[in-house]
C-alpha cells in the first residue's frame, strides 16, 4: 500500500520556487485545510484498522516533509531577498563625494575630537555630566560652600525647579564630583562638555565649552600635572618648542593651584603660538584639593590627585585662527565653511 503521490516530487516541486507566493500555493495544495494531506486523512477512518495504521504514519511522514521543505525553502528565498536588497542599497564609496552636500565639521567638534584623541593615548577615558547640575556638584562638593566670595568669580544661570537649587553648571569640574562619588581610585578622565556663564563679548559667549582632566591615584604629584599639560598642548598646537609658564593662582577645589600661560605673538594678525614675549593664559589646574577628596568620600591620607580645566573656545580659536568667539555661535554657514572641516579628510597628527 502505498500513497498516490511521490515525496520526491513534492520536494522538487518546492525547491524549484523562487518567490514566497509560489511557496505558499503549493503549501496549501498538500497540507491547506482542503488540502491534498487533510482529504486523505479524513479518508482514513473508512480503511480496515491494519490498512489504516500503515497510512497514517505515511502521510504524517510525508506532512513533516513538506513542512521542513516549506519552511527551508521560504527561509533561502528571504535571505536571497534580502542579499538582493542589500545589494542595491549599497553605497559606492569610491564615488568622488560632493562638497557642497557634505556639510562641515565645527570647529568645535574638531577640537574635542582631537582632545579625546591625544588624551585616549595616554589612557584616558572620557566621562559626561548634565548640563543642569545640583549646586552640591557644581559648589558645596568643591569646596564653594555658600556665600563663598568664589561663587562671585562666576556668573552663575540659577534653575528654580521646586525650591531645588539647581544651576547651569558653570564648570565641568562637578563631572570631577559624579566620577569620585560613583567610582574607585585609580580615576583618570577627562570631561569635555557644555559650561554656561551670564558673560557676552567678543571673548565670552554665555555657552561655552570646556575640558577637564581628574587624575587621582597614590601618588600623582605636581610634577605629573605639568608634564602632562605641556605634552598635551605641544601635541595639540603641533608644536615641539612650547614656551610657557605656570602662575600661582587660586580655585578652591586645588591646593595648590596655578594657571598656564603660553607665550605667542602677532605678526600682520598672524597669531603664532609657543614662542615670542607675550602670554595667553590656557588653562587653570592644581593638587586636588583634599577636602574634595573627603567630601567625594575618598581617603585623603591614602589617595592625591591633579586636575585641569580648559576652554575649548580658546584653544579652538589660538588653533584655528578664529578671532571673534560669538562666530563659533552664530549658525551662519558661511562661516561654517570656511572654517569647518571636511568629515571626509580629517587628518589627526598622527596620520600626518
Ligand atoms: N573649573 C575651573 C574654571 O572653570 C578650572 C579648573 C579645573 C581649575 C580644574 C583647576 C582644576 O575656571
Amino acid at each position: 500500500m502505498s500513497l498516490s503521490v511521490d515525496s520526491v516530487d513534492i520536494i522538487k516541486k518546492i525547491k524549484s520556487c523562487k518567490t514566497l507566493q509560489e511557496v505558499e500555493v503549493i503549501r496549501l495544495e498538500y497540507l491547506g485545510k482542503k488540502g491534498f494531506i487533510p482529504s486523505e486523512m479524513k479518508l482514513l477512518g473508512k480503511l480496515p484498522i491494519d490498512q489504516k495504521k500503515i497510512k497514517g504514519q505515511e502521510l504524517n511522514k510525508l506532512k513533516n516533509i513538506i513542512e521542513d521543505t516549506v519552511n527551508d525553502q521560504k527561509i533561502l528565498i528571504e535571505n536571497k531577498d534580502l542579499e538582493k536588497k542589500l545589494k542595491h542599497e549599497s553605497v559606492d564609496i569610491t564615488l568622488p563625494h560632493n562638497e557642497e552636500v557634505t556639510g562641515k565639521i565645527h570647529p568645535i567638534s574638531q577640537t574635542i575630537f582631537s582632545i579625546i584623541e591625544i588624551f585616549g593615548n595616554l589612557n584616558y577615558t572620557v566621562e559626561a555630566g548634565p548640563d543642569i547640575e545640583s549646586d552640591f556638584n557644581n559648589f558645596s562638593a568643591l569646596n564653594i560652600p555658600l556665600h563663598h566670595p568664589a561663587r562671585e568669580m562666576q556668573d552663575t544661570f540659577y534653575v528654580n525647579n521646586n525650591g531645588q537649587d539647581n544651576v547651569l553648571r558653570t564648570h565641568t569640574s562637578p563631572v570631577q564630583v559624579r566620577t569620585m562619588l560613583k567610582s574607585k581610585p585609580p580615576i583618570k578622565i577627562i570631561v569635555p562638555g557644555r559650561t554656561y556663564r551670564s558673560d557676552s563679548d567678543s571673548t565670552h559667549t554665555p555657552m561655552f565649552h570646556q575640558v577637564e582632566g581628574l587624575v587621582v591615584n597614590k601618588d600623582a604629584t605636581m610634577a605629573d600635572l605639568k608634564s602632562t599639560l605641556i605634552l598635551f598642548l605641544k601635541e595639540f598646537f603641533e608644536i615641539d618648542n612650547l614656551k610657557y609658564r605656570f602662575r600661582p593662582s587660586y580655585f578652591p577645589f586645588t591646593e595648590p593651584s596655578a594657571e598656564m600661560d603660553v607665550a605667542y605673538t602677532k605678526k600682520n594678525n598672524v597669531l603664532k603660538i609657543g614662542e615670542g614675549d607675550d602670554w595667553l593664559e590656557i588653562l587653570g589646574c592644581g593638587m586636588v584639593n583634599p577636602k574634595v577628596l573627603e567630601n567625594c568620600n575618598i581617603d585623603s591620607t591614602a589617595y592625591q590627585g591633579f586636575a585641569f580645566g580648559m576652554g575649548i573656545e580658546r584653544l579652538s580659536m589660538l588653533k584655528y585662527g578664529i578671532t571673534d568667539m560669538r562666530g563659533l555661535f552664530d549658525l551662519n554657514v558661511k562661516w561654517l565653511d570656511h572654517y569647518g572641516f571636511s568629515p571626509l579628510d580629517l587628518k589627526t597628527r598622527s596620520e600626518i
